[in-house]
C-alpha cells in the first residue's frame, strides 16, 4: 500500500482552481460563524496542534495564524530563529523531522523558497508557507477571498467574482507580486504590473507559462487604468534592507496616488498586504481613504487560513 502524499502550500499554484472555490466559500463559512460568535471545532479529540517558525518579523501572520488555531479549538507552538537552535545552524531537515513528529501541520515565514520546499520534504505533516522571499500566498488568498467579497459575482461562485478581473501591481516585482502572477495564471484574470527598471516581476520563478496573464507598464498610471483592483506593498521588503536608500530613489514615481485611483475603474478597491508606509508606496488619501479595504484584507488572513489549516488537515467538510 503507498501512502497518500502529504498536502502541502508552499506556493499559490499548489492548489487547483476547484480547491480555491472551495477553500474561498469555507472561509465566508468559517467568518459567518466567527461573527455569530458560534464555535466552530471541526477538529475531533485529540485535538490539533499548529507549530509557527519565524525568521523574519510579523504581525499579520503570527496574529492570525495563532488566534485562528485556537479558535478551530486546537492549540499553538510559536518558536523564532533566535529562541530555538534554528539560529543555531540545525539543519532544517533535522528540524523539520523532529518538529513534525509533535505537532499537525507546520507553518513556517522564512528567507529562500528553497528552505521551507527542504523542510516539507521531510515534514510527516502539512507545510504552509507564511511568507518567503519568492512567494506569499497566504495573504493572495486572503485578498481574493477580499476581493469576492466586495465584489460578489451574481453567480454566487466566487471563481466568477475573479474571473476577467483585472489587477494593478505597482511597485516592487517581490514575492506578493510573483504571487498574484500565479493566481492570475490559475484563476484567469490579468495583473497589470509596472515596476521601477530592475525590480521586475519573476514569471520564470512564479512558473508562468501563459504570458497573457499579465501586462508589464513602464508607468504605473497606465497600469492602474480600468483596473478593477489596485494594489501595492512596501518598497524594501524583509531581507533587503540594505538596499532600502537605493530603493527609496528608484521607487519614487511608484506611489498609488489619487491621481492613480482616479483612473482604475470607478468602483476598483485599494488593497495593500500591510504593513503600509504613507507617502512612499502609497498615498494616504488612498490606503485611509473610501476605495481602501484594508483592515477587512488584514482581518480575512484568519478567516482565509482557519480554511486552509482545516483544509490541509481535514480535506473537504462541505
Ligand atoms: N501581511 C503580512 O504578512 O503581515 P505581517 O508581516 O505583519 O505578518
Ligand atoms: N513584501 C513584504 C511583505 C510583508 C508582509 C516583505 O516580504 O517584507
Amino acid at each position: 500500500m503507498t501512502a497518500t502524499p502529504i498536502k502541502h502550500y508552499l506556493q499559490f499554484k499548489d492548489f487547483t482552481a476547484d480547491e480555491y472555490a472551495y477553500l474561498l466559500q469555507r472561509a465566508a463559512f468559517i467568518k459567518a460563524k466567527f461573527k455569530a460568535f458560534e464555535k466552530h471545532h471541526p477538529f475531533a479529540d485529540p485535538d490539533r496542534t499548529l507549530a509557527m517558525i519565524f525568521e523574519k518579523a510579523s504581525t499579520r501572520t503570527r496574529v492570525s495564524f495563532e488566534a485562528g488555531m485556537y479558535q478551530l479549538g486546537g492549540s499553538v507552538v510559536h518558536l523564532t530563529t533566535g529562541d530555538s537552535q534554528l539560529g543555531r545552524a540545525e539543519p532544517i531537515e533535522d528540524s523539520a523531522k523532529v518538529i513534525s513528529r509533535m505537532v499537525d501541520i507546520v507553518m513556517i515565514r522564512t528567507f529562500e523558497q528553497t528552505k521551507i520546499e527542504r523542510f516539507a520534504a521531510h515534514s510527516r505533516v502539512p507545510v504552509i508557507n507564511g511568507l518567503t522571499n519568492e512567494f506569499h500566498p497566504c495573504q493572495i488568498l486572503a485578498d481574493l477571498f477580499t476581493l469576492v467579497e466586495h465584489r460578489p459575482a451574481t453567480s454566487g461562485n466566487p471563481l466568477d467574482a475573479i474571473k476577467g478581473k483585472v489587477v494593478a501591481w505597482v511597485g516592487d516585482g517581490n514575492n506578493m507580486a510573483n504571487t498574484w502572477l500565479q493566481a492570475a495564471e490559475l484563476l484567469g484574470f490579468t495583473v497589470h504590473v509596472s515596476t521601477p527598471s530592475g525590480y521586475e516581476v519573476n514569471a520564470a520563478l512564479a512558473g508562468i507559462s501563459n504570458p497573457a496573464c499579465y501586462k508589464v507598464f513602464a508607468d504605473p498610471r497606465e497600469a492602474c487604468r480600468g483596473a478593477d483592483l489596485v494594489t501595492t506593498d512596501v518598497w524594501t521588503s524583509m531581507g533587503f534592507e540594505a538596499e532600502n536608500e537605493v530603493r527609496r530613489a528608484a521607487f519614487a514615481q511608484w506611489c498609488v496616488d489619487e491621481a492613480m485611483m482616479a483612473v482604475a475603474q470607478p468602483d476598483a478597491l485599494f488593497m495593500h498586504c500591510l504593513p503600509a508606509h504613507r507617502g512612499e508606496e502609497v498615498a494616504a488619501e488612498v490606503i485611509d481613504g473610501p476605495q481602501s479595504v484594508v483592515w477587512d484584507e488584514a482581518e480575512n488572513r484568519m478567516h482565509a487560513q482557519k480554511a486552509l489549516m482545516e483544509y490541509l488537515l481535514l480535506g473537504r467538510l462541505a
